[in-house]
């Protein structure tokens, strides 16, 4: 991607049904915004959407728990989720809701142009519901042994072990995740995607993708082994209406929450476009041929993103085997990439918040800095395989590497230049240490961007802290604070040490927005470095949705980030004795935070 694209960053849409806590800010949040924030520094004309994930049944079980209408709860928990996104500076240009009439229409307008193409089925099928309550139990709710592979918690619609696709009545001895109870089957009559229409064109698009990780490949490439036709249609009263005569008013029949979600993604575009004055611009991220798309997520998200949303995109466009004509939006891009990260788990255990193994956001925010959660899922986080969240770990990471690297560099030369210059100072001549300090960290744009372009935040933030440490090693070696006698020599060395940091603040502002905002501020910078989203409360667009009354949005103006490169120091720039950029951490905070935990 050298010349400037439309990039469209997307998120998984989570759930409105409590806060965030950290495995799912680990999964699709910070891993998206660094790669959003690295794409603006190119040049990139990026777009992030995403918002909250407010229809299906993990709505309904909250909103029955506490007494709510299921509006009531997605309301709720979209405010709750908004300001916990918000709070670790996750920068997305639109976070909105799949409640919007906006989404609605985008919902019906796909599902119309889907059934016109011939590609939605109708047929009855068994559907299960709870004895107990009379209501319908959707399948992720319906757990039992897997029919191929045996393994005991296998969901009503995907087995996690063998990643094959189920319908409930696969599995062996099922059981409501809910209450326990044996699901009763009935026949009912549904709408179905026929999936296995697209069998080829999704065995052909696949083939055209490159640097996917192996995980979502080898997986995707399952799923497309064995294709049945899924149903989209629920026995619900909560979510978008089927748009046929004789469906569209049925209080009792909604289309799947899957099959709505995954369109937000264009709806949320869409949204974003109406709502910034140009209501035309959300094709530039889905018609432009040269446009590109990538999706975070969480493991348990892929079957969603690299089959079946790119099914429904080439059953729109009228792509599939039984041919047709793309619809009223046009003909869409398929998804560019699906990046998607593993588990996070905590303290060695699957976080749950049944079980109360939980950290959420909020509550972390309330004691530690955004970027220590940023830092610890960045370098320590899911990108390849499962990792564990420890206490103890945050610890070590916080102060050995975090304070005791980056924080420690930041203060030790500014300080030292403050006290002795009181700016910036003016440079000798460079000796050979010091231009290949400035190599060093001039390279480090180039490794670290190709591994964040990568979407290898694990490797990039590794990297950056190998330049981290080059300077520090940089200032040990020369021992600016040993040259009182030769303030020549001294000034260079230290005007030397600050340009590596400035380019350090800029390499690492993808990573820690917060953090290199106030290194930029303690080397004399103004204006806004690393910009932050905002919430704004806006009124719905249209009628004809599920929101009742105004609701917050995540927005932001991005328009003037800087670019990804070195820029020199101005000799000269003041300097003020700078306070700590980072907090170091009480060793007793683990036993203390294990305790809460336990609590
Ligand atoms: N709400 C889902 C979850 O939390 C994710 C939905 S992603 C979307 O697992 F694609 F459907 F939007
Ligand atoms: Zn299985």
């Amino acid at each position: 991607m050298g010349r400037m694209t439309h990039v469209l960053t997307a998120l998984a849409w989570p759930y409105a049904n409590g806060p965030r806590h950290i495995g799912h800010v680990a999964g699709f949040g910070v891993p998206a915004d660094v790669f959003a924030r690295y794409m603006r520094m190119r040049g990139h004309d990026v777009l992030m959407v995403s918002g909250t994930d407010e229809h299906g049944t993990p709505i309904l079980v909250q909103a029955d728990s506490e007494g709510l209408t299921a509006a009531e709860a997605a309301a709720k928990y979209n405010r709750i989720i908004v300001e916990d996104l918000d709070a670790l500076g996750l920068s997305y240009d639109l976070f909105t809701r799949t409640t919007t009439g906006n989404h609605y229409q985008t919902v019906q307008e796909l599902f119309t142009t889907l059934y016109g193409n011939g590609y939605i089925l109708q047929k009855k099928t068994l559907g299960a519901i709870s004895p107990s309550t009379g209501r319908t139990l959707p399948d992720r709710y319906i757990e039992g042994t897997c029919p191929h592979c045996g393994f005991d918690s296998a969901r009503g619609d995907q087995c996690d072990n063998c990643g094959r696709q189920l319908d409930p009545t696969d599995l062996i001895d099922p059981k409501s995740r809910i209450n326990g109870e044996t699901p009763k089957f009935v026949e009912e009559d549904h709408f179905f995607l026929d999936l296995p229409a697209f069998a080829d064109a999704l065995n052909a698009w696949l083939d055209t993708r490159t640097g996917w990780r192996t995980n979502v490949l080898r997986f995707t490439k399952n799923l497309l082994d064995e294709m049945h036709p899924r149903p989209i249609s629920r026995d619900l009263d909560w979510g978008v209406p089927i748009p046929l005569e004789g469906w569209v008013d049925r209080p009792d029949k909604r289309l799947y929450v899957w099959f709505d979600a995954v369109i937000g993604y264009l709806s949320a575009t869409i949204e974003w476009a109406r709502r910034s004055g140009d209501p035309e611009a959300w094709k530039r991220w889905w018609q432009d041929p040269e446009a590109v798309s990538y999706y975070f997520m969480g493991k348990d998200n892929i079957v969603f993103h690299s089959e079946i949303w790119p099914a429904m995109l080439l059953g729109a466009n009228g792509e599939g085997a039984g041919g047709g004509e793309p619809g009223a939006l046009g003909k869409l891009n398929l998804p560019t990439e699906v990046v998607s990260s593993e588990f996070l788990t905590m303290e060695g255990k699957q976080f749950s918040s049944s079980r109360r193994v939980v950290i959420y956001v909020r509550d972390f925010l309330e004691r530690y800095s955004p970027d220590a959660l940023r830092y610890y899922i960045c370098a320590a986080g899911p990108e390849n395989q499962d990792s564990d969240f420890t206490w103890a770990e945050f610890l070590r990471r916080n102060n050995d590497e975090l304070v005791a690297g980056w924080g420690n560099l930041v203060n030790r030369s500014i300080a030292m230049a403050a006290k002795n210059f009181g700016a910036v100072p003016e440079p000798g001549e460079l000796e050979d240490v010091d231009r290949e300090l400035l190599a060093a960290t001039r390279t480090a744009f180039d490794t670290v961007g190709d591994l964040i372009g990568a979407n290898k935040v694990r490797a990039g933030i590794g990297e950056a802290m190998k330049a981290v440490a080059a300077a520090n090693k940089y200032l040990a070696d020369t021992a600016p604070w040993k040259m009182k006698e030769d303030p020549k020599r001294q000034g260079t060395v230290l005007y030397t040490v600050l340009q590596a940091v400035s380019d350090l603040k800029t390499i690492m502002s993808p990573f820690l927005p917060h953090s290199s905002q106030r290194v930029h501020e303690l080397l004399g910078g103004e204006g806004v470095f690393a910009p932050m989203p905002y919430i704004e409360e806006v009124a719905d667009l249209d009628e004809g949705g599920a929101t009742d009354g105004p609701y917050p949005i995540l927005t932001g103006d991005y328009s003037d980030v800087p670019k990804w490169e070195s820029v020199p120091l101005v000799p000269g720039t003041v300097l003020e004795k700078p306070t700590p950029v980072f907090t170091k951490l009480e060793p007793s905070i683990v036993d203390e935070e294990i305790e809460r935990l336990n609590a």
